[in-house]
């Protein structure tokens, strides 16, 4: 079955940089069986939809705005995305969580405007290593769930991704390592459960965090795992090719 693999460049990348990578994964990704989803900064993705455009890798954004259209000085609507050819946007990273303060109401009524607007949302839920070591990682998450997911309905399983991005494994976070793939997966059916539970229907749920080239088979062979949220080696050319065929 065809997987999602979503490249998270973060804001890692100058424009240029940007650009010539998008190139160069244009030029050697040449026919996908997974589905490719590149997701640069809002100044790269101007330039890099019209490179994709004549590939099969896919636009994603990295965040949107919760309104449609106002004063909202500094924000980005999904409207204008869609208009740039984006398909997927990241929403409730937990980087945008900790360092910018969004909480689920906000996360929420970004969800809705992404979803008005056609954009399908990656709504990211993950546990800190505190929860994880006091035994509360599914009830945090499904709190995470319930909250984000707030009165949201679909038509179509397609229309919603979940990514389980366990805090404490992702590579930006001191002594960060991978979840074990098994234990991922047994989460992974907690999560499509649940979601099933909220939105009465199941949604694909892909695992971020420390994932590379030597892990990324074992987490995609899981069962209930769907795809992966790949950050730091979604900028390393060879790796991330290696990663999605
Ligand atoms: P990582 O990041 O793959 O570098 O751990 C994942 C993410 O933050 O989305």
């Amino acid at each position: 079955m065809k997987k999602i693999i979503v490249a998270n460049w973060k804001m890692q990348l100058g424009i240029k940089e940007s650009l010539l990578l998008a190139k160069q994964f244009s030029q050697k990704i040449k026919s996908v069986k997974n589905e490719v989803v590149i997701c640069p900064d809002y100044l790269a993705l101007a330039f890099i939809g019209p490179i994709l455009k004549k590939t099969k890798l896919i636009l994603g954004a990295q965040d949107c705005a919760q309104e449609n259209s106002g004063a909202y000085t500094g924000e980005v609507s999904a409207s204008n995305l869609k208009s740039l050819g984006v398909k997927y946007v990241i929403l409730g990273h937990s980087e945008r969580r900790e360092h910018l303060h969004e909480n689920s109401a906000i996360i929420n009524k970004k969800i809705k405007s992404a979803l008005e607007n056609k954009l399908i949302p990656i709504l990211c839920i993950g546990e800190k290593l505190t929860e994880k070591q006091s035994g509360e990682t599914k009830s945090y998450l499904l709190d995470e769930l319930r909250r984000a997911l707030k009165g949201i309905k679909i038509k179509n399983t397609t229309e919603l991704i979940i990514a389980y991005e366990p805090i404490w494994a992702i590579s930006s976070n001191k002594n960060a390592k991978a979840m074990l793939p098994t234990e991922a997966n047994e989460i992974h059916d907690f999560i499509k459960a649940q979601t099933k539970r909220i939105l009465n229907k199941e949604v694909a749920v892909l695992y971020g965090g420390s994932t590379t080239a030597s892990n990324a088979q074992e987490f995609l062979t899981q069962e209930n795992i769907s795809g992966l949220l790949v950050g730091g080696a979604s900028l390393k050319l060879s790796e991330f090719i290696k990663m999605t065929s």
